[in-house]
């Protein structure tokens, strides 16, 4: 079964297949005569979305890419107070009685990490992991590197920095792990002491020979990246006090900012960037929430065998 767990699943092989699919189904929904060709190539198949974490993106840009692709769509948010669990269902009994109602396809969000693997080894169909807890969010980082092939026209040679909270964001730690997996970029890992990237991680970026550095210097960070991506901290993860966001990006720092380079974040925004930001062209976090509904198409055909 193809279940998405974890970032590091994909291989280039498959990141590429799915991009130049993202980059197909794109072109089509923009032609509205071959937009009726859409609509046909998932009719059938069922997707049940099952939230039990908040989400504005994940969610209707899955249920969005279901339904243009012709998809029936059963979906569930809140599913933390309004499902089973409330009464004390297990995680593996949910699954297994949802797998009974014949879905082609799982799209699963959690407040535990792990929980995504725990859901795939009981169910009968493929889950797709949609976040779980502070550990990963797989299809995040697709869209995330697809958004940089699409505005960089390049996934390698990249010098990336990345904040804010690398610690707790499921975000970063997935595309962080998805660029070791393709290799060639460096990464400039910025943050306060108390929120560096976890030593998993770090291991990781050894083990694949993808070099980074760490640092707490913004400016510099900002002048030498080619690709900026700029993540909230992640004020549900913590159990003790919340630090305060010392590194925003605002209009001062975009005479810093290469004339190619751009801006990324997986969105909500908070207090990172500034809304003033937002007019500069290299501003590309709308088109990159943008670029999420394409790519689980593809996902969704990869996900049914049909790529
Ligand atoms: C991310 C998440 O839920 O991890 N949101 C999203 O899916 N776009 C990022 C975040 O919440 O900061």
């Amino acid at each position: 079964m193809r279940h998405t767990l974890k970032a590091q699943q994909f291989d280039a092989k498959l990141i590429s297949v799915l991009f130049k699919r993202a980059d197909e189904l794109q072109a089509l929904s923009i032609d509205k005569r071959r937009h009726q060709k859409l609509g046909g190539l998932l009719q059938g198949k069922m997707m049940f979305l099952v939230f039990f974490e908040p989400s504005t993106r994940t969610r209707i840009s899955f249920a969005a890419a279901g339904q243009h692709l012709g998809m029936q769509v059963v979906s569930t948010e809140n599913a933390q107070i309004s499902s089973s669990l409330v009464k004390g269902e297990s995680l593996e009994d949910t699954i297994q009685v949802l797998s009974e109602y014949q879905p082609d396809v799982i799209v699963m969000r959690h407040f535990e990490a792990n929980a995504a693997e725990r859901a795939a080894a009981v169910s009968g169909v493929p889950i797709i992991n949609a976040g779980d807890g502070a550990g990963q969010h797989p299809t995040q980082a697709l869209l995330d590197l697809y958004t940089i092939y699409r505005e960089a026209g390049s996934m390698t040679g990249l010098n990336i920095a990345l904040g804010t909270d690398l610690l707790h964001s499921r975000a970063l730690r997935s595309l962080i792990y998805l660029l070791a997996k393709v290799g060639g970029n460096h990464l400039i890992l910025v943050s306060p002491k108390e929120l560096r990237l976890a030593s998993d991680v770090k291991t990781y970026l050894k083990k694949r020979g993808t070099t980074f550095e760490e640092t707490d210097k913004l400016e510099y960070a900002l002048k030498k990246a080619d690709v900026i991506y700029w993540n909230r901290i992640q004020k549900e993860r913590f159990t003790g006090e919340i630090p305060p966001q010392t590194f925003v990006i605002g209009p001062q720092h975009l005479p810093l900012i290469k004339p190619e380079a751009f801006i990324m974040n997986a969105l909500p925004r908070i207090d990172e960037i500034l809304t003033t930001v937002d007019k500069d062209p290299r501003a590309a976090y709308f088109r990159q929430a943008g670029n999420g509904m394409f790519i689980r198409m593809a996902l969704l055909e990869w996900t049914l065998e049909l790529l």
